[in-house]
């Protein structure tokens, strides 16, 4: 199953993956906000994978000029479909990351959040997206990454993760969960998501859904983001940023330095 057809298929009920999903939306919002340099309002944001608007929307509604992008048309659909709903404006198409629709350094910042990078099998793919965000990006603006703790889980290569049962709005009880089938001692896997709803009383309907991840550690995220010339890369830890999942800051070029050809 294709990446977009695993988010084209989760579209739907992609808020059921969070107990509280509007809160998210603004917690989510604020964090990355103050990790991007708290930018002044009217400012441009590239959201590179922004699904159906996590992040996006609270930065929206926090008065950011948001340009989002996602390789799923229905994520994307639900992305204009939330904005709509909210009175919100932004701007979002669908796009790869590895080559984003936007001219050059037009951004004053951007994020990938959520592990979307994992997506991407083999470093040359998370170098032409690093490539096109540090393109995108004006001299010095901001990049935030956000991934999975995989330094923790390629210790550990777990067999999945837990059950989450969640009240959702709309839709009842939900529950997820996923299996991780690794490709033998390698960083890759494949993923099963299972999402059970109840339609009816006692009538439960199960949708199956794969991708394919690859597990990056932090080191070699880092060394791939410096490589494609982003600036100044650092993680931040849960703690410190305020997020679930460790982050990855980087900044646009400077003026100084060039990307290495
Ligand atoms: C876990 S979701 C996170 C979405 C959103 N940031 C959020 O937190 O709700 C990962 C997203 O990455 C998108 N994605 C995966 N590979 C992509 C690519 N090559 N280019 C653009 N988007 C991609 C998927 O379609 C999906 O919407």
């Amino acid at each position: 199953m294709s990446t977009a057809r695993f988010y084209d298929g989760l579209a739907a009920t992609y808020h059921a993956l969070y107990p509280d999903w509007e809160k998210e939306v603004h917690e989510q919002a604020r964090a990355l906000s103050k990790l991007l340099g708290s930018p002044a309002p009217g400012s441009a944001i590239a959201d590179v994978a922004c699904g159906i608007g996590t992040q996006l929307l609270g930065l929206a509604e926090a008065g950011y000029d948001v340009f989002g992008s996602d390789v799923s048309r229905a994520a994307v659909h639900r992305a204009r479909a939330e904005c709509v709903k909210r009175g919100l404006v932004a701007h979002v198409v669908v796009a790869d990351m590895r080559a984003l629709p936007w001219p050059d350094a037009s951004m004053d910042a951007a994020i990938c959040a959520d592990n979307a990078i994992a997506h991407l099998l083999s470093d040359d793919e998370v170098t032409s997206a690093f490539d096109e965000l540090r393109r995108v990006l004006r001299p010095g603006a901001r990049l935030a990454v956000t991934i999975r703790d995989y330094d923790a889980a390629l210790r550990e290569r777990p067999y999945g993760t837990a059950p989450q049962v969640m009240g959702t709005p709309g839709l009842g009880r939900v529950i997820t969960f996923q299996l991780w089938t690794w490709h033998g001692a390698s960083d890759i896997y494949d993923l099963e998501h299972f999402q059970l709803t109840c339609e009816d009383e006692g009538a439960w309907k199960t949708s199956r859904r794969t991708a394919t991840f690859r597990a990056y550690t932090r080191a070699h995220l880092l060394e791939l983001a410096s490589g494609a010339g982003l600036a100044a890369a650092q993680w931040l830890t849960p703690r410190h940023a305020e997020d679930f999942q460790p982050v990855l800051i980087a900044a646009g070029p400077t003026r100084e330095t060039p990307h290495p050809t």
